[in-house]
């Protein structure tokens, strides 16, 4: 069995993991960066440095805990987009520079499919065909796999992403950030139809996502009540804008799984951690025979063992990069 050292540097965490090729996790450490607590969201340059400072010496732990040393890596494997260029770029360097010191293959890999491999770390005998729901900070995205290697993306965001409109909202609220899972504690208990917000791209043969009009709706709720009335439906208003944000998520996904005749649904991603949208994601597929799977809540953040587990497959089928490869931040079905 082979050892795959994986990074991941894409947005605000460092993370280093260390596999096996059987998914099995030795280590998987994740820094997060407070730093950026004081600006109400992430600082692309100040994400950058943080990595630089913190990967060199995470590497050394990672091998540590995983009782293991670099002479026994097979393949070193990295994100390299999408994302914020500069953090990319400092993890893809080090991995660059470990790959051609120790003389293994540099395996690349697409952030937002790591999300859906993710899935493989904890279910490791799952098999395509299946459809993926990415929803993170970044991505809204459906994705058709028809095997590990064959994949289109099916529906996509027109313009925010369904974290983002939780992140927006929570700040607008004065609740912190990241929103989401403060918003997903919030709303337990609350009543979801408190507030009435709009269900933006209803008809049934579109599978796009629209999170704009959204995000403008909870702005103009939430400006045009008092700070106390906002304290006092705290829950009911997060409820209101939780369940906002997953309905087309749950609907769509399920309409598409049907249309294309998958039996299997698999999400990924920061939001994929949402409790509400996988209790109800579960119950809705289930009417349909759809089982649905998700990463467990550590694996849904970003992190370098997801990265890993995207390269499995390459690894095993020797796609390896050319050591001339750059990150890229563009977004995209090409990329994937
Ligand atoms: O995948 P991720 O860690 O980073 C990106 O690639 O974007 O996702 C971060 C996003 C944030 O928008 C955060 O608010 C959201 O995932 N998130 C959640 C929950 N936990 C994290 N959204 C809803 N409910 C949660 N429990
Ligand atoms: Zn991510």
């Amino acid at each position: 069995m082979s050892l795959i050292l994986s990074f991941e540097s894409s947005c605000d965490d460092t993370s280093v993991a260390i596999l096996n090729t059987d998914y099995e996790v030795l280590v998987n450490l994740i820094s997060s960066q407070p730093e950026h607590l004081d600006f109400g969201g992430v600082l692309p340059e100040l994400a950058s440095r943080l990595h630089m400072k913190n990967i060199m010496h995470m590497t050394q732990i990672a091998l540590q805990k995983a009782n293991t040393s670099l002479s026994e890596i097979d393949a070193i494997a990295v994100s390299i987009n999408p994302g914020l260029i500069g953090s990319l770029i400092v993890g893809l360097a080090f991995a660059k520079a470990l790959a051609w010191s120790l003389q293994r293959p540099l395996i690349t890999v697409n952030h937002l499919l790591s999300h859906i491999f993710a899935n493989y770390i904890d279910h490791p005998d799952l098999k395509p065909p299946f459809l993926a729901l990415v929803v993170s900070g970044g991505h809204t995205e459906l994705v058709d796999f028809k095997s590990a290697t064959d994949f289109e993306i099916v529906g996509k965001t027109l313009d925010d992403a369904a974290g983002e409109t939780f992140d927006k909202a929570a700040k607008l609220l004065g609740l912190g950030f990241p929103g989401g899972p403060i918003i997903d504690e919030l709303a337990s208990g609350g009543d979801a139809g408190f507030v009435k917000l709009p269900n933006p791209l209803p008809q049934k043969d579109n599978y796009n996502f629209s999170y704009s009009g959204l995000k403008t709706a909870i702005r103009t709720y939430i400006i045009s009540q008092s700070p106390e009335y906002l304290q006092e439906h705290e829950s009911d208003i997060a409820a209101s804008i939780q369940a906002a944000i997953i309905r087309p998520l749950i609907s769509k996904t399920i309409r598409k799984a049907r249309e294309l005749h998958h039996r299997q649904i698999l999400i990924a991603g920061g939001v994929a951690a949402n409790s509400a949208l996988r209790v109800e994601l579960l119950q809705q597929a289930a009417k349909y025979d759809i089982k649905v799977f998700f990463p467990s809540l550590k694996l849904c953040m970003d992190n370098a063992a997801m990265v890993a587990a995207a390269a499995i497959p390459k690894f095993k089928a020797g796609l390896f990069a050319d050591l001339s490869v750059n990150a890229n931040s563009i977004k995209g079905t090409k990329l994937l």
